[in-house]
């Protein structure tokens, strides 16, 4: 089983690359399961309703998110649709699963793709962000319950020692462990000992004429003044980064993790 999994996906320039690129990557690598991190899709802060349902039309699975994920007001009414545990799109958007309990949506979701059952986990870091509940626990929690062998988890966070660690506590659990959030790509993808695919931060798809994403002019003003100013996502040299991980969709055991960064 193949897996893509796209880093942050930032304004309309990252949509547009998603578009542009996504069909030759699944044609040339023969993709069954595309997975991709969507708190920055709306001009870098947040998700609509609208912009969720425009990347699952470009055939993504599930979409997860992270600290920007309640940027845009519409989404928590979007997670308050959801009925059961359905499978429609709102069921397909995750928030962090390390948030308080009663909080709209669900860090979680279970599914099935071409008869093979997958799940896929989103955490949020605690070191250098918002204090929530602890990821590793939260992680402990969710695996006893998740019938699945394939399960990608997304750990959205800052430090890079968090995220190795999570990698570390989760190998031969998961296939994968993919990192994001910081929205530069790292060269340590590898297969942990027991058979999860690892990587510190798939990178972000979007604008990189920028600061992580934003016009660059006005957080240099930022950085130089300390003034408050508004940040607007930035245009050029959009590019497109994730990771490709190959598993054995009998025990969920990763084979390979491949980093992919394609531009325009
Ligand atoms: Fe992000
Ligand atoms: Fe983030």
């Amino acid at each position: 089983m193949r897996i893509l999994f796209i880093g942050d996906i930032f304004g309309r320039p990252g949509r547009n690359i998603v578009k542009d690129r996504l069909p030759g990557i699944v044609r040339d690598h023969q993709i069954n399961l595309i997975i991709a991190n969507g708190e920055n899709s709306a001009a870098g802060f947040g998700i609509t309703p609208a912009l969720a349902e425009e990347l699952f039309e470009l055939n993504i699975d599930v979409i997860t998110t992270g600290n920007h994920v309640w940027d845009k007001r519409e989404i928590v009414d979007y997670f308050q649709l959801v009925e059961g545990n359905g499978h429609g799109p709102a069921r397909r958007v995750l928030r962090p699963a390390n948030y308080p309990a009663d909080m709209p949506g669900s860090g979680v979701y279970e599914g099935i793709k071409g008869q093979i059952p997958y799940a896929v986990i989103n955490l949020q870091g605690r070191v250098f962000m918002a204090s929530n509940d602890d990821p590793f626990r939260t992680a402990d929690q969710l695996l006893q319950k998740i019938k699945a062998k394939v399960i990608l988890v997304d750990i959205h966070a800052e430090a890079t020692s968090e995220k190795i660690s999570m990698g570390w506590y989760l190998d031969g659990r998961v296939t994968a462990v993919v990192g994001t959030h910081t929205h530069v790509p790292t060269a340590d993808e590898r297969v942990l000992p027991n058979g999860t695919a690892y990587v510190t931060d798939v990178g972000m798809t979007g604008p990189y004429d920028s600061v992580i994403g934003v016009e660059k002019e006005q957080i240099l003003h930022r950085f130089l003044t300390g003034l408050p100013s508004r940040f607007e996502a930035a245009k050029g040299d959009p590019r497109l980064c994730a990771v490709l991980v190959e598993c054995d969709p009998n025990t969920g055991k990763a084979n390979s993790i491949q980093r992919i960064m394609l531009g325009e």
